[in-house]
């Protein structure tokens, strides 16, 4: 489509509903905002040009719309008056010209780019109003869509509605796409003589029809307009988002047994032949390579993992972690801000924070790496081949050279050279036969 579009995306919503004191687009999906997934969507659909209206005090909802769209326009509406009103607070945007413009509300998260581009088709062929429908299950609460031989004549709001109108189940989903030439005018039209003393953006389609315009509907299945205004339905939509991450990820060729106990992120991406066991967690970040089996029970966030790695059950992986190529981390191992190198193995009971660990290196049991002061965060390297017995504390900054060895139950405290052994632990003392001694006196 060779046509240039400006997107106007709402989001000066209060959402009281949420009860939290964080904005209601702010809410995530799968590991990013709302608000961020609209944006990332529209942009995909080609938007050449972006405005997202926020409400008055939401400085953090507009550095978030900046965070995923660093050219979009941020507009404040001062006050809530309607959505019509709302699109009007991009005014100075919408006096240059353009030929689409593409209105989307910032809390209907599941909404997908290749419904942008559907809403936007009728007005490449001379529609003045495109309005995305879908069939409710239960259309209370949304604008209705009137159709009269075929023709889009009308959205009538719930509180406007007659009885034989609130029977429609055709229903608006707020998404609506207009053509740019005239837009300001049919804006300018829509009055606030309405139940809810609101400026209404649906009253633009009879607006157009009442000129001799044409509106056409375009529709969508009600599961990918849902919209998000308390936590059960922000639940819902969450259950929708990570089934469909899900499938994506099975028909790409990932294994899961149990796919419903898997939870993804929206970046979670996957190389061939990755299995994962149930009961796995996705925070945003993370990357998985060829090969690579992830067991029971683990939580990732931030990490890359190379190809053929096995991870888990129980592993705790959190940002900053790389696992380098046939690396194995086991049950109850906690990696951040470190980097294992190929065919590393940390296989149970243990903690690596900032640290570089080389290539074959074996850590034993129960090693931690004591990075923290209370104050500042130090460095750890442990250079190929090395051996760290098991019980071992790495006190950093400490370096362990290639090859060498540390005893188990050592306190490492200065850096230990190539292929030496260090210990750092009492020494052993035996007294012969002081059991039986001992035993004799308490009998007595
Ligand atoms: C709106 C539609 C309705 C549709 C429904 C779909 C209108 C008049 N009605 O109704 O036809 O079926 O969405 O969910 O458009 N907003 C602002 N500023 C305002 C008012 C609203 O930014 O002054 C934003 C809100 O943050 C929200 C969106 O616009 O994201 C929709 O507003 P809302 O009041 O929730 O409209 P509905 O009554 O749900
Ligand atoms: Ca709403």
């Amino acid at each position: 489509m060779n046509r240039s579009c400006l997107a106007i995306i709402l989001a000066a919503g209060e959402g009281t509903r949420m009860r939290s004191t964080l904005p209601k687009v702010l809410h995530r999906i799968a590991g990013r905002s709302m608000l961020a997934h609209v944006l990332a969507e529209v942009q995909e659909a080609g938007a050449d040009r972006l405005v997202v209206v926020v409400g008055p005090d939401h400085d953090r909802v507009a550095a978030e719309a900046l965070k995923v769209a660093p050219h979009a326009e941020i507009v404040v509406q001062k006050e809530r008056l309607g959505t019509a009103h709302a699109v009007l607070a991009a005014k100075e945007a919408l006096k240059q010209p353009v030929d689409d413009v593409v209105v989307a509300f910032a809390d209907t998260p599941l909404i997908t780019a290749d419904v942008f581009s559907d809403l936007r088709k009728p007005l490449a062929s001379g529609a003045a109003v495109s309005v995305l429908g879908f069939e409710a299950e239960n259309p209370f609460g949304y604008g209705r869509l009137l159709v009269e031989d075929e023709k889009l004549v009308a959205i009538r709001e719930e509180k406007e509605a007659s009885d034989q109108e609130k029977a429609v189940r055709l229903c608006n989903a707020g998404l609506m796409a207009f053509q740019g030439e005239g837009l300001l005018d049919i804006l300018n039209a829509i009055g606030n003589d309405n139940a809810k003393g609101e400026f209404y953006l649906t009253d633009a389609v009879s607006i157009a029809a009442a000129a001799g315009k044409l509106a056409s509907a375009v529709y969508a299945d009600e599961e990918t307009v849902k919209g998000v205004n308390d936590k059960v339905q922000l639940a819902s939509a969450e259950a929708t988002m990570q089934q469909r991450l899900r499938n994506r990820a099975l028909v790409a060729g990932v294994t899961m047994t149990a796919p419903e106990t898997v939870f993804l992120s929206f970046d979670t991406c996957f190389g061939k032949d990755v299995e994962i066991e149930p009961n796995v967690f996705f925070a945003p970040g993370v990357s998985v390579g060829d090969g690579v089996t992830i067991h029971a029970y683990s939580h990732l966030e931030g990490a890359t993992i190379k190809n053929n790695v096995s991870v888990g059950p129980f592993a705790r992986l959190r940002p900053g972690a790389v696992l380098g190529e046939k690396a194995k981390v086991g049950n109850f191992v906690e990696i951040k801000k470190t980097e294992l190198g190929e065919g590393a193995k940390v296989s149970h009971l243990t903690y690596l924070g900032d640290a570089t660990i080389g290539s074959d290196v074996n850590i034993g049991a129960g090693t931690i790496t004591c990075n923290y002061d209370g104050y500042d965060k130090f460095q750890t390297v442990i250079r190929d081949g090395a051996f760290i017995g098991s019980n071992s504390s790495l006190v950093a900054p400490v370096v362990v050279g290639q090859g060498a060895f540390v005893g188990s139950g050592s306190v490492i405290t200065g850096d230990v050279p190539d292929n030496a052994l260090a210990i750092a632990r009492g020494i052993q003392v035996e007294k012969k036969d002081w059991a039986t001694k001992f035993r004799k006196t308490k009998k007595k």
